[in-house]
């Protein structure tokens, strides 16, 4: 089977917020097909879909109504089978969304299954007796608050991981499981190229009277018995030459291996460790040496084993730019030099290319993600201050990597002529994609630059990592080595100066660059300076 996706690297494009073709206010498909041209030129293969399908989107298309129908925001199945036609002759291929743990309440099986217990839609979903005071445990959702809701009609609550209005589906039941498999397949046989599993390590739960002791999501995450359902998924996927990537939460580095090895479940797995916190609520940081631990650890614990799946942003997280640089474009720079070059396969995440920035909110009338409603309501209950609770909420949350994307200065960033779903970015007037595409030392070139080192060079994909100046809390350094050769890359990824020093066996090699966000490079020497954000890549001479 062609392993492809090795030497792939992936765009993630969340619709809604990336290109308005018909002037609704909302992405849709035709802003994709419309954009075909711009992917092509940054040098991507392929290109993950959040969920395009029907949905009362109260979850934004996490909450599906229908697995096999495009929400009119977006367009139709004409307008889906179009763009992957269009992508195809770009030469990109199209990885769907596929969220399996729940569907919507508004699914025709959950409306059959709330009618009653004995309705044959019944047992698609979890239910257990439960009184309204008396659910059937203490368990908590993601979202905040129980993971179950009562229902009136039959004395049962049934169970959900997110919101009220995404209830968990029953993967015990075999018949719930070829459902699923069938629609599966229904998208794989109309040729798309792989899928991006949603939410896939919580399908299976313990037992509902296990107890917590410090973990509180552990009774829903990687729990055993998921092997079964894993492997009757990737029997599935073994039928065809796709790429598929896991959102597998609790799946530690070292046991994905055995979900991402050669024959295992997946092809590659995002780790959501990578985001170390620290700091009070709305003040919060990302822990810098938190951050390179977790990372190189992956990459040692997947080694040559494993695959990684390299991200430092997606539609769940503010921008990186904002969280790890400092907003300026040579951090941004930098961020890119910093993770491009890691063993696995890359994702960018729309607008990161440019390195868009978090938004200044003002209000929660600007703010659309559920869970960040909750939390705003849960604060307020507690005591806070609305204007405490408004930054406390909006510091860390997913919105900021939602507001549409930059394509130009004009009004609304370019991206629709009416006013968007979501607020722009003031900062579009100036950062934005038309502005880069002419500047050659724009985030944007950097970008296309590293792609094609990537790309050229077999060794990004295929050689050993090897983390150096480990212990280093700002620099980011490493060495990708074959056989024959070795790269050396060295990123400062900190608002200050520093020195560092090379192993003897590093600083001793002959180098020259192969990349740069800095006019200067010094030579490599065992004692380097490196100012903020510096970033410079090296290949060993030979
Ligand atoms: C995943 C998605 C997130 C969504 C959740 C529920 O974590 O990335 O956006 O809210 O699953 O489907
Ligand atoms: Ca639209």
């Amino acid at each position: 089977m062609s392993r492809w996706w090795k030497n792939a690297v992936g765009y993630q494009i969340y619709p809604r917020s990336f290109r308005d073709a018909n002037h609704d206010g909302i992405g849709d498909l035709q802003g994709i097909i419309e954009k075909l041209p711009y992917l092509q030129s940054l040098g991507v293969d392929f290109i993950w879909l959040n969920p395009v399908y029907a949905s009362p989107n109260v979850d934004n298309g996490y909450d599906i109504s229908d697995y096999q129908d495009i929400h009119p925001d977006f367009g139709t199945m004409a307008d889906f089978e179009e763009l992957l036609g269009k992508a195809h002759a770009a030469g990109i291929k199209i990885i769907m969304d596929l969220v399996v743990n729940h569907t919507s309440d508004q699914h025709p099986w959950f409306l059959e299954a709330k009618k009653g217990k004995d309705n044959p839609y019944r047992d698609y979903y979890l239910w257990a007796d439960a009184t309204e005071n008396k659910l059937p445990n203490a368990w908590q959702s993601f979202f905040g608050g129980s993971t179950w809701t009562y229902d009136d009609n039959s004395g049962q609550a049934y169970f959900h991981v997110f919101a009220p209005e995404q209830p968990d589906l029953n993967w015990k039941n075999p018949q719930v499981r070829e459902e699923i498999y069938r629609m599966i397949r229904w998208w794989l046989d109309l040729g798309i190229d792989g899928f991006r599993l949603d939410a896939i390590s919580h399908i299976q739960k313990e037992p509902w009277d296990f107890r917590i002791t410090d973990n509180p999501w552990a009774p829903f995450m990687n729990v055993t018995g998921i092997e079964v359902y894993m492997q009757e998924l990737k029997e599935i996927f073994d039928a065809y030459p796709i790429m598929t990537v896991g959102e597998a939460s609790g799946v530690s580095s070292k046991k994905a291996v055995h979900w991402t090895k050669e024959d295992g479940y997946l092809n590659m797995i995002f780790e959501l460790e990578h985001n170390v916190r620290e700091g009070q609520p709305g003040a919060e940081q990302l822990n810098l040496l938190g951050f390179k631990k977790v990372l190189s650890r992956w990459q040692k614990d997947l080694g040559s084993n494993g695959w990684n799946a390299l991200y430092v942003e997606n539609h769940d997280n503010p921008r990186i730019a904002s969280i790890l640089g400092d907003e300026s474009p040579k951090s941004a720079k930098a961020i890119a030099t910093m993770y491009m070059l890691l063993k696995g396969t890359p994702f960018i995440y729309q607008g990161q290319e440019i390195g868009m920035t978090n938004f200044a909110f003002e209000s929660m009338d600007q703010v659309d993600a559920q869970d960040s409603h909750n939390l705003y309501r849960i604060l307020l209950d507690s005591g806070s201050s609305p204007e405490e609770a408004l930054r406390n909420v909006t510091h860390w949350t997913r919105d900021h990597s939602r507001t549409p994307l930059q394509w130009e200065g004009g009004m609304f960033g370019g991206f629709s002529e009416l006013l968007p779903w979501m607020a722009v970015n003031s900062n579009a007037s100036h950062l934005n994609i038309a502005e880069q595409e002419k500047d050659e030392q724009s985030v944007l070139s950097h970008y296309k630059q590293l792609i094609r080192l990537r790309k050229k060079q077999s060794l990004f994909s295929e050689s050993a990592f090897e983390l150096i100046l480990k212990n280093h809390p700002q620099v980011f350094a490493y060495l990708r080595k074959s056989d024959t050769k070795q790269v050396l890359v060295l990123t400062n990824l900190s608002r200050k100066p520093c020195q560092i020093d090379l192993p003897t066996r590093v600083a001793n090699k002959k180098w020259q660059l192969l990349s740069t966000n800095t006019a200067d490079v010094p030579a490599v020497a065992k004692r380097l300076q490196m100012q903020p954000y510096d970033a410079w890549v090296f290949e060993e001479i030979i």
